[in-house]
C-alpha cells in the first residue's frame, strides 16, 4: 500500500457561503466516490472552508456517511472562551468536527501581524480540543519559535507542518524537489535534537502553487506526506484530479 497521503485544499476566502455549500451539493455523488477511492488508496482529504461554512458542511458530510473527507478550520483563537469579540475558539471547532486546523498561514502573518507566541497560543488549545494543528512556515526559524513557545516535553499528539515558501504561494513558481526535500531535513533535525529522537508524531506537507500539472512531481518526493493546496483547490475538477493522481 502506497504511504499516507495528506491533501489540503485552503478554501482561504475565496468563495461566498453559498459558492462553498454549492460545492458539496453538486458534486456529492463524485465526492462520496472519491472519499472511497481515497481511502482505497490511503489518502485523506481535508477541506478548510471558511468558519460559517463549517456547520452545514459537517453535516452534509455526515448524513451521506462520508466519514474519509475531514474538514479543517483556516484559523482559531488564541484565547480560552471568553470576553473576545469576533473570536472562534477551538472548542467550538470541536464541537462542529473539526479534526485539522491550520495555523501561521502566511495570510495571517503578513496581513494580520500573527507572532509565533501567539500562533503555539493557538496550537496548546487546540491539543486540549484534540484537533491536528497544520502549522504553517515558510522558515525554519519559525518553527523553532513556536516549538520554544509551546514548552513540550515531546510531540505526543500528531502534528502536520506545512512548507510554504512565501513566494510560491498564489504565484505559480515552485520549488524544486530537491529545495523541498533540504527543507524537510532541516524540520526533521530540529525535531531530532529538541525532542531527543523519542515520540516524534508528525507529518510534513508542502503547500504553494500546486496544481493538477506538478502533483505528479511533488509526489516524488520521499519525506513528504502530502499537500497544502490553495486556489487550485475550489475546482472541484481539478481538486479530484490532484487527489487521484
Ligand atoms: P496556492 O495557495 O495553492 O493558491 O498557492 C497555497 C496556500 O496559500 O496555502
Amino acid at each position: 500500500m502506497s504511504k499516507n497521503w495528506l491533501y489540503i485544499a485552503n478554501w482561504k476566502s475565496y468563495l461566498t457561503y453559498q459558492q462553498e455549500l454549492t460545492f458539496f451539493e453538486q458534486n456529492l455523488t463524485e465526492l462520496r466516490q472519491l472519499a472511497l477511492e481515497l481511502k482505497i488508496q490511503n489518502k485523506q482529504l481535508i477541506i478548510c472552508p471558511s468558519f460559517i461554512t463549517l456547520a452545514q458542511i459537517a453535516k452534509i458530510l455526515d448524513s451521506k456517511s462520508i466519514s474519509n473527507i475531514k474538514l479543517g478550520a483556516q484559523n482559531c483563537s488564541n484565547k480560552e472562551l471568553g470576553a473576545y469579540t469576533g473570536e472562534i475558539s477551538a472548542k467550538s471547532l470541536r464541537e462542529l468536527n473539526c479534526d485539522y486546523c491550520l495555523v501561521g498561514h502566511f495570510e495571517r502573518r503578513k496581513l494580520y501581524y500573527e507572532t509565533d507566541p501567539e500562533l503555539a497560543a493557538k496550537i496548546k488549545l487546540l491539543i486540549q480540543a484534540e484537533i491536528t494543528p497544520i502549522i504553517c512556515i515558510s522558515e525554519i526559524a519559525q518553527l523553532t519559535n513556536i516549538l520554544d513557545n509551546l514548552h513540550l516535553d515531546r510531540l505526543h499528539t500528531p502534528m502536520v507542518i506545512a512548507y510554504e515558501p512565501t513566494w510560491a504561494i498564489g504565484t505559480g513558481k515552485t520549488p524544486t524537489n530537491q529545495e523541498i526535500y533540504l527543507f524537510c531535513q532541516e524540520i526533521e533535525e530540529l525535531i531530532k535534537i529538541k525532542y531527543n529522537n523519542i515520540s516524534l508524531n508528525y507529518l510534513i506537507v508542502y503547500g504553494g502553487s500546486v496544481t493538477e500539472i506538478n502533483i505528479a512531481e511533488l509526489r516524488q518526493i520521499t519525506k513528504l506526506n502530502g499537500v497544502l493546496i490553495g486556489k487550485a483547490s475550489i475546482d472541484f475538477q481539478e481538486l479530484k484530479k490532484i487527489v487521484l493522481s
